[in-house]
């Protein structure tokens, strides 16, 4: 397989997409072994467009009969140890059992590699995608990178040569439009399936957002349960400020060996304008232009 120098390693290109080392066998089993069941909840993303609030925010609405928010696990866990990343899960025992597993597993992998047995239209299992314009996953990566880099033996990486990289769709399971691209064009065709959803309007409407995924993964909050408002509970609960400092998220480590506190910045739409040029803005429209305009997707930026 052909690979490329990436930020602080080399991904590979395997099925049209940069795949980073560290998932790359697990990601084989997976698309081998796995064979959905009908309660699988799997949730998709992009890096950095979100995965760490909707698996809070999923974990919470599936198991809230079972876990109060005084006692959820999320309160000792991140929401990385508690929904696994399939890619890892898969690396560390290629036939893993499913069954001793969480309903709630999530991918980075892009909608057309994913395993047969996910797409297959007699499966009831659920996709929720989350996605997030591309200024913002961009910068969010960027910094996640530079944080995790090894000052020892890595060297520095610009913001341009970063830009560049990105622009080339060489991250972590880019190129991005590709990979957005593969889930909006299979939740336009398959609704009932896969739920898309964008970080910006999470951000604008949390509540009606934690509703909407109740209602899709078949856990619908109940008129009580509104009347009493847990749906704002969860949303407040999971939101940001809340989240990041849970024991779980400010001291513990995720699978991948992470200290979980990196996956929390700030959290916010349109922290790109604090560092991308006008050069790379007007980059960007170009590229939103030419690969979305007959799509139907639209972005907020702001
Ligand atoms: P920023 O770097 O822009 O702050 P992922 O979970 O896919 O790795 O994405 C990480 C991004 O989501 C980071 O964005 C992080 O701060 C943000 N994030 C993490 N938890 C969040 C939450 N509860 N609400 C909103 N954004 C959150």
């Amino acid at each position: 397989l052909p690979k490329a120098k990436g930020y602080n390693r080399s991904y590979y290109f395997y099925q049209g997409f940069w795949c980073p080392p560290s998932y790359f066998r697990g990601l084989l089993s997976f698309q081998k072994h796995f064979q959905a069941f009908d309660t699988h909840i799997i949730l998709a993303t992009l890096p950095k467009s979100g995965t760490t609030w909707l698996k809070a925010l999923t974990f919470s609405i599936a198991n809230r009969h079972k876990f109060s928010l005084q006692d959820t696990p999320l309160l000792n866990f991140g929401p990385h140890n508690l929904v696994p990343f399939l890619e890892k899960l898969y690396s560390e025992n290629p036939c893993p059992n499913l069954e001793n597993c969480s309903r709630i597993l999530s991918t980075h992998t892009p909608y057309a590699s994913l395993p047969p047995s996910i797409k297959d239209e007699n499966s009831k299992c659920k996709i929720v995608y989350v996605c997030r314009n591309p200024m913002d996953v961009f910068v969010s990566h960027w910094h996640f990178v530079g944080k995790l880099r090894r000052p020892e033996y890595m060297e520095q990486l610009s913001i341009d040569e970063g830009f560049e990289m990105f622009c080339q769709g060489i991250h972590g399971f880019g190129p991005y439009s590709d990979h957005v691209l593969g889930y909006w064009k299979a939740s336009q065709t398959n609704p009932n399936k896969i739920l898309f959803l964008k970080y910006e309007d999470l951000k604008e409407d949390i509540v009606f957002h934690v509703k909407e995924l109740g209602k899709f993964l078949g856990f619908p909050f109940s008129k009580e349960e509104e009347d009493q408002g847990v749906v704002e509970e969860i949303a407040k609960f999971c939101s940001f400020d809340n989240l990041k400092e849970m024991e779980g998220n400010k001291n513990g480590k995720s699978p991948s060996g992470f200290p979980n506190s990196v996956f929390f910045r700030n959290g916010v739409v349109g922290d790109w304008s604090n560092f991308l040029k006008p050069s790379m803005v007007e980059h960007f429209v170009k590229l939103i232009q030419e690969k979305f305009d007959q799509s139907g997707l639209t972005f907020k930026f702001s």
